[in-house]
């Protein structure tokens, strides 16, 4: 199978393809993921709380990211490879480049994931002049949870609908190659997917998005507390981690995940 490239991601959309993605923190999992036909793995600084144990991902650093991007890049065949840079580790757009580069070259990532919109335009257009692929994220932003007030749905009122939608244009046209929305209303998710040529992961935004992601321990019902509304436990009805992941797989791409009951209004 010829590997995933940002190329293949763009043309899976104009095809109507869905991209199918999840996270990964080694190797191990990586494989199986591999093996059930992942087409995007994201080492996501959700790590901070499935693997760490800590209470939100601020404390992850750029070292931690290293580590398990590496990890994950050993288990990695096919399979387009992102690394989130975590937490005031692209505070400006010199540190950005640091961590980027660090992560592509020491970690093996192709493409680094931030979070922000309007402010990190010139951050995005240094990478990506750099020849830095870059995935933005909207909607719900993971390290400013201390600002947003919680873990909660962005996007629900016209003035932030519409702050959201300028966003993501202006990212696109700053270079980035592909956005993460999180935790928005499943209509303005998939207006934004209709705007955008670059593909859109949602992640708790609705089934019209190109593609989805999960944090690969909610999908599989083992971390702990109460799951999200957007998250499906897809090991609950299988007998094995490799047949709930190509579930996921076979759901996403079908169109069948998300249903209504893990969207937003
Ligand atoms: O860190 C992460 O796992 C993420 C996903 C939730 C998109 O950013």
């Amino acid at each position: 199978m010829p590997p995933i490239t940002t190329a293949s991601l763009i043309q899976m959309k104009e095809q109507g393809e869905k991209i199918a993605v999840l996270t990964s923190y080694d190797a191990s999992f990586t494989s199986l993921l591999e093996d059930a036909g992942i087409d995007v793995i994201l080492v996501g600084d959700s790590l901070g709380m499935v693997i760490q144990g800590q209470e939100s991902t601020l404390p992850v650093d750029v070292e931690d990211m290293v580590y398990h991007t590496r990890c994950v890049a050993r288990g990695r065949r096919n399979s387009l490879l992102i690394a989130d840079m975590p937490f005031m580790s692209y505070s400006s757009a010199e540190l950005a480049l640091k961590t980027a580069g660090h992560l592509m070259k020491d970690g093996g990532a192709h493409m680094v994931k931030l979070e922000g919109g309007a402010t990190q335009l010139e951050t995005v257009r240094q990478l990506t002049s750099n020849g830095i692929p870059v995935c933005a994220h909207l909607g719900l932003l993971p390290q400013s949870v201390h600002k947003l007030g919680g873990y909660r749905v962005q996007g629900r009122d016209d003035e932030s609908a519409r702050i959201m939608k300028e966003d993501a244009m202006a990212l696109e046209a700053a270079g980035a190659q592909m956005l993460v929305l999180e935790c928005v209303p499943t209509d303005l998710a998939a207006e934004i997917s209709r705007e955008l040529t670059i593909p859109v992961i949602g992640i708790g935004a609705g089934a019209g998005c190109d593609g989805q992601v999960l944090v690969l321990y909610d999908m599989l019902g083992i971390t702990p507390g109460k799951p999200a509304k957007f998250v499906k436990n897809f090991l609950r009805h299988t007998h094995s981690v490799a047949e709930a992941v190509s579930a996921y797989v076979k759901d996403v791409k079908a169109g069948t995940f998300p249903a209504a009951e893990h969207s937003f209004e």
